[in-house]
């Protein structure tokens, strides 16, 4: 079977995807990155300047997350796994609201939120307490500082994941892209990459993107309500053969 009439359905989210749980995108109005400088608040260099204001930000997002929670189009992307049998979810998001809902193996390009890491040796280690501070968190191994386990800026993405998206995106016969500005690579290259190895790219956003003028087909709108119409337009592929 070529690429172009491969079966498998990738989909990548971004921040939108949460948008209609509650939870801020990063750009525009009402962005997290609104009247903050990202530099102060996601990067090493931040985070070794003052670690308690950068981990007072991400108590705060955890705290948003934990309050709010996945909403229906989380959810009929589980439905829709559930019924694709070659599939793949790739997300920016940290808020572990696709793992909540029901897809049981989520690529996380730029971690998680509910996970944490050793600032001085490799240990990794899951903690979703709601308030988590104070004191800052330390490592059960080592007790050195730990540190969320998210990318910051000027860092890679973790190995695995990148190499399981990008074997994903250039295996794609579609590659459905929800809620991403496009703007931050390597996750924006993805959809160019499944693009030049023949899969249909297309788009939900309510906004225009740089990635619009390349995909296939466009859904101007809200996640769920154009996902629910992407879906009734497009399943009878998955669902007849
Ligand atoms: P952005 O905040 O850059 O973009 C959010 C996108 O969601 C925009 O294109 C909006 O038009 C769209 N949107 C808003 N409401 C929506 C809705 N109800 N339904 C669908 N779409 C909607 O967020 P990301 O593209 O996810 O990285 O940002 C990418 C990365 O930049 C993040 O993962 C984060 C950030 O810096 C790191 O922290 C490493
Ligand atoms: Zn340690």
């Amino acid at each position: 079977m070529s690429k172009a009439h491969s079966d498998r359905l990738v989909v990548l989210t971004g921040a939108g995807v949460s948008a209609e749980s509650g939870i801020p995108t990063f750009r525009g109005a009402g962005g997290l990155w609104e009247g903050h400088h990202p530099e102060d608040l996601a990067t090493p260099s931040a985070f070794r300047a003052d670690p308690d204001r950068v981990w007072r930000f991400y108590e705060w997002r955890r705290s948003i997350v934990a309050d709010h929670a996945p909403n229906a189009a989380h959810r009929l992307l589980a439905s829709i796994e559930a019924c694709v049998p070659n599939f793949d979810l790739i997300t920016q998001n940290v808020d572990g609201y696709h793992q909540e809902a029901g897809c049981p193996s989520v690529i996380e390009l730029h971690g998680s939120l509910w996970s944490l890491r050793c600032t001085q040796c490799a240990h990794r280690w899951k903690d979703r307490r709601v308030p988590l501070l104070p004191p800052l968190p330390t490592c059960p191994m080592c007790g050195s500082l730990a540190r969320p386990d998210v990318v910051w800026f000027g860092e890679s993405l973790p190995a695995d994941a990148i190499q399981r998206a990008t074997t994903a995106a250039s295996q794609a016969g579609t590659m459905l892209v929800i809620g991403t500005s496009s703007l931050v690579y390597p996750a924006a290259g993805l959809p160019h990459l499944a693009r030049r190895a023949g899969a249909c790219v297309v788009e939900i956003n309510p906004e225009a993107t740089p990635l619009s003028p390349e995909c296939d087909r466009v859904y101007r709108g809200a996640a769920t309500e154009q996902l629910v119409k992407w879906w009734g337009e497009a399943q009878s592929r998955w669902l007849t053969t």
